[in-house]
């Protein structure tokens, strides 16, 4: 069903993520329909670009971006007609008096800034000033929002006087991952789980999200981040709060994020012990962590993993391990529900691990797996195995769709929808920074060094300590 008619004013449409994803992710949507034809895309930035150099470069980002089977040259050349570009310039107030002009009033609109946060509030300003915002319109924005609680109020504030709460369309796109949805669905729309779905019958969970991808590149932004800021703070929190957060009472964006709220203000703070950082050593093929950023003396960490406790009923002896990093073994994201063994066993016991586990993999491969103890098949006697229950989202769904759609395709649809329930509120944003800052200031004032790990692996040796002190391990990852 093709969603209302909308002009989308995309600032930083010559971008790295405009290109990649934004502007293939619309492309896709109307390919399939959704977007529908009065639907306008009007490309932003600083670059003097007539309309028809921009729509080259929608052309040329579609050739790179688009699988070859989604490619279909008509479809491109008339998406491409509903492409038109502005060069914008803060100061400038003939170009936001042009933009206003270019930008119809009965249709839908919205604002994405793909740009440096330190201009959202410039340009919310602009908007907002020229008239060329109003109450129905909508703003997107791109993370990172913030680098700490303070800089991330700052934002909120500057945002507030142009744009009310319910216009604010703050994405994590891990949200828009189809298996992050249907993690929701299978909490909340079986039975099965959600009576076992807590500290008595859970175990642990663990979260991964390891890229074979260096920062090189992206060194500058990265060295001041690092991976709690790029992606601990938001992707993981993100998961780890679906995964602890109560049912809410309907599927509705406030009350989802409610429920989120009240998980990251019960996440403990976490002592040094808990914590692993690391940094990649140069291999054979790649430079050091320290070479792509540039910085010799960096001590950022290419990886984290943490152990983090929760301090509610549901939760508070069932502890969330928590990794990620940079060139490692293989691209992998997953989460891994561990239930704990049976209380008792009334067959041989045979020294292997037959605890239930549910992992839903996010990436590569998107699909759920239930771990489940069954007999041997045979006349060996009572011998069990553990045998994966095993859905592929794509095998599952592939006769009706063919392509898993992109984090990018819905999280659009879905500011256009109006519909905000797959995006961060402002006070769970600065929540999760409350939670984190004091993580980072804490390794800041020790002075703590990242420990250097090798390319392709599972990162520090002392990440698999976190977990092994505890009987525990992780999943492996080079296999
Ligand atoms: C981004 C981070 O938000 O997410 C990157 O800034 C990271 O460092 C990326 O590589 C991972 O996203 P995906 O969808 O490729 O798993």
């Amino acid at each position: 069903i093709p969603v209302d008619p909308f002009d989308l004013v995309l600032f930083g449409a010559t971008g790295d993520l405009a290109r990649r994803k934004i502007l293939p992710s619309l492309y896709r949507r109307f390919l399939a329909g959704q977007m529908p034809e009065e639907a306008r895309v009007i490309g932003a930035a600083r670059s003097e670009l007539s309309d028809d150099d921009f729509r080259d470069l929608v052309r040329e980002a579609l050739k790179e971006f688009v699988s070859e089977k989604a490619f279909d040259a008509d479809t491109v050349e008339t998406f491409v007609e509903r492409c038109s570009y502005i060069a914008v310039d803060a100061k400038d107030d003939a170009c936001w008096q042009q933009l206003k002009s270019m930008i119809r009033d009965d249709v839908i609109k919205a604002f994405y800034f793909s740009v440096a946060p330190s201009i959202f509030g410039p340009l919310a300003e602009r908007l907002r000033d020229h008239g060329i915002a109003c109450e129905n319109s909508r703003l997107i924005v791109e993370k990172p929002f913030g680098t700490d609680l303070e800089t991330a109020r700052k934002l909120n504030d500057k945002l507030a006087t142009s744009f009310g709460e319910s216009q604010i369309y703050r994405i994590d796109h891990f949200l828009g991952k189809e298996t992050v949805q249907n993690l929701m669905a299978v909490r909340f729309a079986n039975v099965l789980f959600e009576p076992l779905w807590n500290e008595r019958f859970i175990d642990h969970v663990q979260i991964t999200v390891a890229e074979t991808v260096g920062v090189g590149g992206r060194g500058s932004y990265y060295d001041t981040s690092g991976a709690m800021r790029d992606m601990v703070q938001n992707h993981l929190m993100q998961l780890l709060c679906l995964i602890a957060m109560e049912p809410p009472n309907q599927f509705e964006a406030d009350r989802l994020r409610d429920e989120k709220l009240k998980v990251i203000r019960a996440l403990d703070p976490i002592p040094p012990e808990d914590i692993v950082r690391g940094q990649y050593k140069a291999s054979k093929e790649n430079p050091s962590y320290a070479e792509d950023a540039e910085n010799p003396d960096s001590l950022t960490e290419s990886f984290i993993a943490l152990k983090v406790g929760i301090s509610n009923w549901r939760w508070k002896h069932t502890p969330f391990y928590l990794r990620t990093g940079k060139r490692m073994a293989r691209r992998m994201s997953e989460i891994v529900v561990q239930f704990k063994e049976t209380p008792h066993s009334i067959f041989d016991r045979d020294g292997a691990s037959r605890a239930n586990s549910l992992t839903i993999r996010l990436q590569p491969d998107e699909g759920m797996d239930l771990s489940l103890t069954i007999k041997e098949p045979g006349p060996g006697g009572m011998r069990l195995v553990n045998m994966p229950l095993d859905m592929s989202f794509a095998d599952a769904l592939g006769p009706r769709g063919g392509e898993i759609p992109d984090a990018y395709e819905r999280l659009i649809m879905d500011v256009i929808r109006g519909d905000q329930t797959l995006f961060m509120r402002g006070d769970e944003v600065e929540a999760a920074w409350s939670w984190t800052d004091p993580v980072i200031a804490g390794w800041e004032e020790r002075g703590d060094k990242p420990h250097p790990y090798s390319q392709g692996t599972s990162g520090p040796e002392a990440a698999l300590m976190l977990m092994h002190r505890d009987g525990r391990r992780w999943r492996d990852l080079e296999t």
